[in-house]
Formats: structure tokens, C-alpha cells, sequence
């Protein structure tokens, strides 16, 4: 696993990875996501920068953040949307995703934001469509690049406040020997897959903690260092990441019970006295309490998680606008 072999800006492009990205596409969608940043402080918060475009929401899996913000992204940029009712369409007579993805272009749209249970579904449907711009919202256990965006742009704000300072401007400066260790259900966890392209992208050093039967298979081909010892690991890092247990993708069958995974793996209160003096906590939710985080270290100040969803909006916005822009337009931001 590499992100090393694409150093192109995202702008006119799909977002189906974050290897399509490299380290200046990433630099640029968190300097653009920290502009639109700005739109969301203003009391109109809506601007009309992609005016006349129609933007296409079709999630085949559950969503509660990701959708709900992608949504509220494209009419903060005065696009249009058409969010598709996956449960009451056509796909529920038997109609295929690529007829469906066809028939949706046909009525003239300009990027479609997909979620599907399938990994590689939006690089699939990219192939299919003419025109239109995809945006990975999440397939399968792949890749779920704008989630990661998410943490990054949040971790590096966090970072930058805790010296005085702002993030904007600041490149990927901050995540240099960052420590980050990403805990739970890697296997199946495609946020974990674009979090490890993104930082190490980024510079930041990684390990991974899991059980054996939740690491994922290949990952000592990754850019990341599998630990054991998960109390000795907490004392150095700098951001934690937890990430839930996909019931829907069987991982309860991975490990003898979910107590013991939680006893064993879980961020319990214990665990989280151990971190170091600064460190965060990341998820990119839902959690599940009490499973891999314990309800009070949801809600202690160290848990990023709110601010985490709130950063989706101006990362989604980033992301729509530099896939739908050309690079004039880029440079007016
Ligand atoms: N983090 C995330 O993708 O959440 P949703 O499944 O609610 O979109």
C-alpha cells in the first residue's frame, strides 16, 4: 500500500482514493477545506460557487455523517441535489447499479457521490460515466477518503491551536513524526486504509493494534508498524484512532466475545489515563459505547469526535468544489 504514486492536484478530478491524490493534493483539499471553513462561520453560510450544478447522492449502505454532510456541502456551494431513496427505487425491481448510475447521468448531473457495500464500486462507476465526477463516500472495507480528510484536517487544527497558532497556510508541516496509532477492527475498517495512505502521505508515523484476527491481511506491506502491547503504545502517541466493530461485516465472529475485545483492545478509562500530555483521541464514528470507547472518553475533551463531524462539511465542500472546478477557479478561493 502506497499513495506515493500520484502527486496531482485534485482539481477536474474524481476522488476515489486518496492515493489519486498525493501529498500536494492533500496539502490543497485541507487549505481549500480550511477556507470553506470559513463559510460556515458567516451567518449566510452559503456561497455561490457551484451554482448550476447538480450533484447526485446515492448511498446503497447506511450513512447518518457522511451523507447528511455531503448533502448539506453541496447547498452550502448553491448545487443542486438529487438524493436518491435507494430503498423506494428502481434498484429494488432488480434495475443494476450501472443502469442506475446511466440513467442518472442522462438527466444531465455533474458528480455523483457514491456509497456502496462493493469495494471498488466508484471506480467502477467512474468508468461508467461520461461526464460526471465521482466521490467515494465509502465502498466496502476499501477506502473511505473523505473521512480521513476529515481527521487530518481536524488533527491538524487541534496541533496548531494547542502552539497558538492558526492551521491555515500550514501544509502538512504539523503531521512531520506525528505519532498516530489506529486501534480496533482494522480488517474490515476502509477509514483505517485511507487514514494509513493519508498519513503517512502526511509524514506521521503509524501503528496498528488489533487482534491478530482483525489486523488486516497484507498489512506488512503497509507503511506501518504492528504493535502489541496497547498500554505501552498509548503512552506515545500523539492521536489515537479507534474505529468501531463492523457487526454488519461479521466482526463479532472475529474474536471470542465483544467483552473481551473490550477488555483487551477497548479505550476504557484506564487505558485513557495512560495517554501522554496533548494526545487525541479520533473516531470517525457511529461508536458504539462501551465497546471500543467508554461513554465517559466520548465525552472527554480529548475525544475529537464532534469537531470531527463538523470539519465533514467544509471538507465535503473542498472536495465537490475541486472535482467539479477548473483551475482558474481554484485559484479565486
Ligand atoms: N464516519 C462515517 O462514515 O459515518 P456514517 O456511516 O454515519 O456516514
Amino acid at each position: 500500500m502506497s499513495a506515493e504514486q500520484s502527486s496531482e492536484s485534485m482539481v477536474g478530478r474524481h476522488l476515489l482514493s486518496i492515493a489519486d491524490l498525493g501529498a500536494e493534493g492533500l496539502r490543497e483539499i485541507l487549505e481549500v477545506a480550511e477556507a470553506f471553513g470559513e463559510v460556515e462561520r458567516r451567518s449566510v453560510r452559503k456561497v455561490p460557487t457551484l451554482k448550476g450544478k447538480v450533484i447526485a447522492s446515492l448511498f446503497f449502505e447506511e450513512s447518518t455523517r457522511t451523507r447528511l454532510s455531503f448533502e448539506t456541502a453541496a447547498k452550502r456551494l448553491s448545487a443542486d441535489v438529487l438524493s436518491l431513496a435507494v430503498a423506494s427505487s428502481s434498484v429494488k425491481k432488480g434495475e443494476s447499479l450501472r443502469d442506475t448510475v446511466e440513467t442518472i447521468e442522462a438527466m444531465g448531473i455533474d458528480a455523483v457521490v457514491l456509497r456502496h457495500r462493493s469495494a471498488g464500486a466508484p471506480h467502477q462507476v467512474a468508468r461508467w460515466l461520461t461526464n460526471a465526477r465521482v466521490i467515494n463516500a465509502g465502498d466496502g472495507s476499501h477506502e473511505h477518503p473523505t473521512q480521513a480528510l476529515i481527521d487530518l484536517l481536524t488533527v491538524r487544527q487541534v496541533r496548531a491551536e494547542a502552539d497558538g497558532t492558526s492551521s491555515e497556510g500550514t501544509g502538512l508541516r504539523s503531521f512531520e513524526g506525528l505519532e498516530v496509532l489506529i486501534v480496533g477492527d482494522i480488517r474490515h475498517s476502509r477509514v483505517a486504509r485511507s487514514q494509513v495512505l493519508a498519513y503517512s502521505l502526511a509524514g506521521a508515523r503509524i501503528r496498528i493494534c488489533a487482534p491478530g484476527t482483525l489486523l488486516p491481511i497484507g498489512c506488512e506491506t503497509w507503511p506501518v508498524e504492528v504493535v502489541h502491547d496497547l498500554d505501552a503504545a498509548l503512552r506515545t502517541a500523539d492521536v489515537v484512532s479507534l474505529l468501531r466493530m463492523q457487526e454488519e461485516r461479521g466482526s463479532g465472529s472475529f474474536v471470542p466475545s465483544l467483552h473481551e475485545f473490550t477488555a483487551t483492545f477497548g479505550m476504557t478509562e484506564r487505558r485513557a489515563r495512560l495517554l501522554k500530555q496533548g494526545a487525541v483521541i479520533t473516531h470517525p464514528g457511529p461508536m458504539v459505547r462501551g465497546v471500543e470507547i467508554a461513554s465517559s472518553v466520548a465525552d472527554d475533551p480529548r475525544c475529537l469526535v464532534r469537531r470531527q463531524v463538523s470539519n465533514g462539511v467544509p471538507v465535503r465542500m473542498a472536495a465537490l468544489f475541486l472535482s467539479l472546478s477548473s483551475s482558474s477557479a481554484v485559484r479565486d478561493v
